[in-house]
């Protein structure tokens, strides 16, 4: 049921910090000081020790918002636990697989369980490592919503996303419980492989608690100002969103989201991109959503996005609300917390899904049920 709320999808946003408590609770051990002592990984998955033996390399395959999760994925894998991850479109990798690699995890990832490509992918993975020496044996991990579902009987192991049943086509409440699976598995490979000191650990580990609050926060503080953003795009028909680092996939969410549901033609670039051609599109009929989050490449997205103002686009900003510069640029400010920047996609991304809503919503559209989609893509 929809609980008051007007759609499926409004609702599903609304339970991201429930669902994000659920996986702390489940993947991570709260008793931080017991576990390291004990010489126990803060981080419970329930994987067994041979999946991650001697790990070169990790690749991982799948479509849409998961194929998003999977990019925050590699970021987290490769920058925290220093394995190197590639990141593949399930339809793509099915018929044009990367050469064998010795000591690799393939990873699927799909909230139904039911997608045809990541199935396929999957199985072609098996089949072609079968028969090899040890070294190519195939690794399976599945990140599924569904451990019930025909991945969950195809894969030896699985992360439960505990997200609860998703019923609006446009993930969400999936997407931020993906995310957090990619968290738990690198900092339990970073841990494992020493990759990252036990203070810096343990600093990643709190600010995970605090997490749920933040995304509270920023629901409370977002709802209304989004929904009033709303109004000014009901002409709109193309979006920018860039944004650069761990936050490149979130612009690619963004603008997947605003597609899906309100059919606005939208791109996600990472911000450096846009002047490699990108930039020819805007002008003031063009609004550009960039997310700005402290930390490594903050200066960098503030700079690209002074670039597009120079072209007369409409800026909007996710970024802090005390930041005085970049109150300066956007013109719209949507302002989030100022998390750990290894953390902020987790916080980034409500604004652009609430965004994406309340413009289709607006627009009077079906955004349970947008047009041409379905909620499982069980047919190539
Ligand atoms: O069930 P899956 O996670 O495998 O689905 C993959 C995509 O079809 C899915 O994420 C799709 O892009 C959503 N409608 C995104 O909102």
């Amino acid at each position: 049921e929809k609980q008051g709320f007007k759609h499926f999808m409004l609702k599903e946003i609304y339970e991201q910090p429930g669902v994000v408590r659920a996986c702390l609770e489940a993947y991570f051990n709260t008793d931080w000081n017991a576990a390291s002592a004990n010489n126990n990984s803060p981080i419970n998955l329930g994987l067994p020790a041979e999946l991650y033996a001697d790990l070169e390399q990790i690749q991982i395959v799948a479509c849409g918002t998961s194929w998003h999760a999977a990019l925050v994925g590699k970021y987290l894998l490769e920058q925290v636990a220093q394995i190197p991850t590639q990141v593949q479109y399930a339809s793509e990798f099915r018929y044009a697989p990367s050469p064998l690699t010795p000591n690799t995890l393939t990873i699927g990832v799909t909230q139904s369980g039911e997608t045809a490509d990541t199935l396929a992918a999957l199985a072609m993975e098996k089949e072609r490592r079968q028969g090899k020496e040890p070294k190519y044996h195939a690794r399976l991990l599945g990140i599924t919503n569904r451990p019930e579902s025909t991945l969950g009987h195809m894969v030896p192991h699985i992360i439960n996303t505990l997200a609860g049943i998703e019923i609006g086509v446009a993930a969400t409440k999936t997407f931020i419980a993906q995310l957090m699976s990619f968290y738990a598995l690198a900092l339990d490979l970073a841990y494992r492989r020493q990759t990252v000191s036990s203070d810096t650990l343990e600093d990643i580990l709190k600010g995970l608690q605090h997490i749920p609050k933040e995304i509270e926060a920023t629901l409370e503080s977002q709802e209304h100002l989004t929904e009033q953003l709303a109004h000014d795009f009901a002409e709109t028909t193309d979006f920018i969103f860039v944004g650069r680092g761990i936050n490149f996939p979130i612009a690619l969410e963004g603008a997947l989201k605003l597609k899906e549901i309100s059919y606005i033609h939208a791109e996600g670039y990472p911000a450096g991109e846009m002047k490699h051609g990108p930039i020819a599109l805007l002008d003031a009929k063009v609004p550009v959503v960039a997310i700005a989050m402290p930390g490594s490449v903050y200066e960098k997205v503030i700079s690209n996005a002074q670039e597009a103002k120079a072209r007369d686009s409409r800026l909007i900003g996710v970024t802090p609300v005390k930041d005085g510069e970049a109150a300066e640029i956007f013109k719209d400010l949507i302002p989030v917390s100022a998390v750990d920047e290894l953390l902020s996609p987790i916080v980034t991304v409500i604004p652009l899904q609430l965004l994406a809503y309340h413009i289709a919503a607006r627009r009077g559209l079906d955004v349970d049920q947008p047009r041409n989609l379905a909620k499982s893509v069980t047919v190539e």
